[in-house]
């Protein structure tokens, strides 16, 4: 490892700092070294990360002095949390605050927060436009990242703020892809209307991220919004028609009733879709599609994600 810059990752078992290790590991030649936090170094993930050359620690973001051992002498530190493995918008600040402290105490030279709108800044709680969740929310998973920017720049860490979109992935593994309707049709269900939902490759989100480390100063300090396309449910089901061969329609629904779907979070990602529908440009205009292709010249469009991912959508 020697004299190379080595980046702490979070999440490095999954999905977006899965992404950051291996543009790490692909770009040997970079000066960059790749640490993956993992709770079970002993997990297949864990030992195919090793087995790639990544240096690969114990770490639970809930147990802030496994942090500051898995930061210490790191150059950047990739910061996530995991709102879907506990629900819970108080832990997810919690395990920001104590990732915070932790890159504090290493003297981490650059963090990067992977955050999202606190949309109670354009939601306020007496808007009735939708519920109000958990007592203080709009959309948790959203509000407590956004609430936990100011834990980095309270400690004057040098942050990039990274605004993450949608992963196409969740097509494939979040149960969002197209449905079989009543008559046999595949739809693919959107409280959108006609508005453009921002996607990107999961993996693309940890790429981006690795372009940022190695610009450097010039994103300390700043807001960073990604997406692979901007794109409206006709134009996902138009592609997803092409890519499975079989006829993918567009089901916009209103938010309401996507809230009432009754899966755990429905309520939630009912709010989340409506404020990216109500507020379109703003949420599109935070995404930029040409920053995440200077931060990642092989940014994958939907159409490119498809050709290698559309057998792994489950359909039936
Ligand atoms: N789905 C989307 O469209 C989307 C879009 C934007 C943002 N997000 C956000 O992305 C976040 C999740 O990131 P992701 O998708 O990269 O996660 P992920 O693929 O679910 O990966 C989770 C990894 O994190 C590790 N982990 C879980 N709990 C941990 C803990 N307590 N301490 C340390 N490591 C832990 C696990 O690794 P080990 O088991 O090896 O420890 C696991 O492999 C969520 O907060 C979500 O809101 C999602």
């Amino acid at each position: 490892m020697g004299d190379k810059k080595v980046i702490a990752v979070v999440g490095a078992t999954g999905a977006q700092g899965g992404g950051l290790v291996r543009a790490i590991l692909n770009d040997a030649q970079a000066g960059f070294a790749a640490r993956a936090l993992t709770r079970d170094v002993g997990s297949e993930k864990a030992r195919e990360l090793a087995r790639m050359g990544a240096e690969v620690v114990a770490a639970d973001v809930d147990d802030p002095e496994s942090l500051k051992k898995a930061f210490a002498g790191a150059h950047g530190a990739f910061c996530v949390t995991f709102y879907w493995a506990h629900f819970s918008p108080e832990k997810e600040i919690a395990q920001a605050a104590a990732m915070a402290r932790a890159a504090k105490d290493a003297e981490v030279r650059h963090v990067i927060w992977s955050t999202l709108e606190d949309t109670r800044r354009w939601v306020p709680l007496s808007d009735d436009r939708m519920p109000t969740l958990m007592g203080k929310y709009k959309v948790p998973h959203f509000d407590a990242k956004g609430e936990a920017n100011h834990l980095f720049t309270d400690l004057g860490l040098p942050t990039t703020f990274l605004l993450t979109s949608f992963y196409w992935d969740n097509f494939i593994h979040f149960g969002s892809g197209p449905k079989k309707g009543p008559d046999g049709t595949l739809a693919l269900t959107l409280p959108m209307d006609d508005k453009k939902l921002p996607g990107i490759a999961a993996n693309d989100i940890g790429a981006c991220a690795y372009g940022i480390f190695k610009k450097g100063p010039e994103y300390i300090g700043k807001t960073v919004g990604i997406a692979g396309e901007h794109l409206t449910g006709e134009r996902m089901a138009a592609s997803l028609t092409k890519a499975l061969g079989r006829e993918v329609r567009y089901n916009s629904v209103p938010p309401g009733v996507y809230r009432g779907f009754g899966f755990p979070g429905a309520d939630d990602l009912g709010n989340m879709f409506q404020f990216k529908r109500d507020f379109n440009d703003a949420f599109c205009g935070a995404r930029n599609v040409e920053v995440a292709r200077s931060l990642y010249p092989g940014l994958q469009t939907f159409e490119q994600w498809l050709a290698r991912n559309a057998g792994r959508i489950p359909l039936e």
